[in-house]
């Protein structure tokens, strides 16, 4: 059986690690606005607290995997919180926006950096974009993967551009970008620690994420795949006394449209 891209049960362990930078996000988003829209936002559980945060937000989720939107449609709220199947290179709003944000979802876009005009565009006057993306794709994690899928076992399945890969840009891309379409910038990057308990938890922590394709790709063959991917994980993140220390850099960047939404914190 081909497995799917996404799995929301596999994406939501280590959520205590997952949602921390989405809560940086948006305590920096500086506005109190009534309509959102979340790009790429899963399974939707960290949509899902924006409701409180914004009692009087209608919010959209909209994700292209079906598997993360059946999972995401558990927490609608008719007239709050909405959840589309869609692709957010192709998705419109019906109408102005007053937040668009988007967490650890850009990077499964690589052109994202061409679609930034086009998701400023649909902010309302004084709106904001926000996003986040990992900036670890030279990292062990992400380097250990690549040298086993281009490994001579694996790399005619995997090797080369058989797999999709994710990909981000450096938060002074992303500062130049946002100023380039008339957005306001705040850029950062913030490396968490993660402390890691289990086996080989940096293996499962990329089943959630960096692994779906591979995974994807290999259908019955993945466990061996993940079986050879284990040791050498072990050696880039040992494990300590006090658990598997993963580092994990990630970039944000904020833009705010000119005008004033009379919606400011
Ligand atoms: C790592 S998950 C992040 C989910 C959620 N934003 C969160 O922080 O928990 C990445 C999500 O991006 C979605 N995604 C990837 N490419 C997409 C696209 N082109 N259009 C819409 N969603 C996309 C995936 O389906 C997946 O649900």
């Amino acid at each position: 059986m081909t497995r799917a891209m996404w799995d929301p049960e596999k994406y939501g362990e280590f959520a205590a690690e997952r949602s921390r930078p989405f809560f940086d996000l948006v305590e920096r988003v500086g506005i109190v606005p009534r309509s959102v829209v979340d790009l790429g936002c899963g399974p939707a559980t960290l949509t899902a607290t924006l409701l409180d945060r914004w009692p009087g937000a209608r919010i959209t989720g909209v994700d292209s995997s079906p598997e993360m939107v059946a999972a995401a449609l558990a927490c609608a709220v008719p007239g709050r919180l909405e959840i589309e199947l869609a692709d957010l290179r192709t998705w419109r709003p019906a109408g102005p926006v007053d937040l668009v944000v988007s967490n650890a979802a850009l990077q499964w876009v690589p052109e994202h950096r061409s679609l930034l005009p086009e998701l400023a565009s649909f902010l309302a006057p004084g709106g904001v974009l926000a996003f986040q993306v990992p900036g670890n794709f030279t990292a062990p994690s992400h380097t250990v993967l690549d040298e086993l899928c281009e490994s001579p076992r694996w790399r005619d399945r995997l090797g080369g551009r058989n797999r999709r890969k994710p990909a981000s840009a450096e938060p002074e891309e992303y500062l130049k970008d946002l100023d380039g379409c008339g957005l306001s910038v705040e850029a950062w990057e913030t490396t968490y620690l993660h402390v890691l308990r289990g086996d080989d938890p940096v293996v499962e922590w990329l089943r959630g994420t960096a692994l779906r394709p591979v995974l994807a790709a290999l259908g019955p063959d993945a466990e061996a795949f993940c079986a050879e991917l284990a040791p050498r994980l072990r050696r880039a993140y040992p494990a300590r006394s006090y658990g598997t220390v993963l580092p994990y850099r990630r970039i944000f960047a904020i833009g705010r449209a000119l005008g004033h939404s009379g919606r400011h914190k």
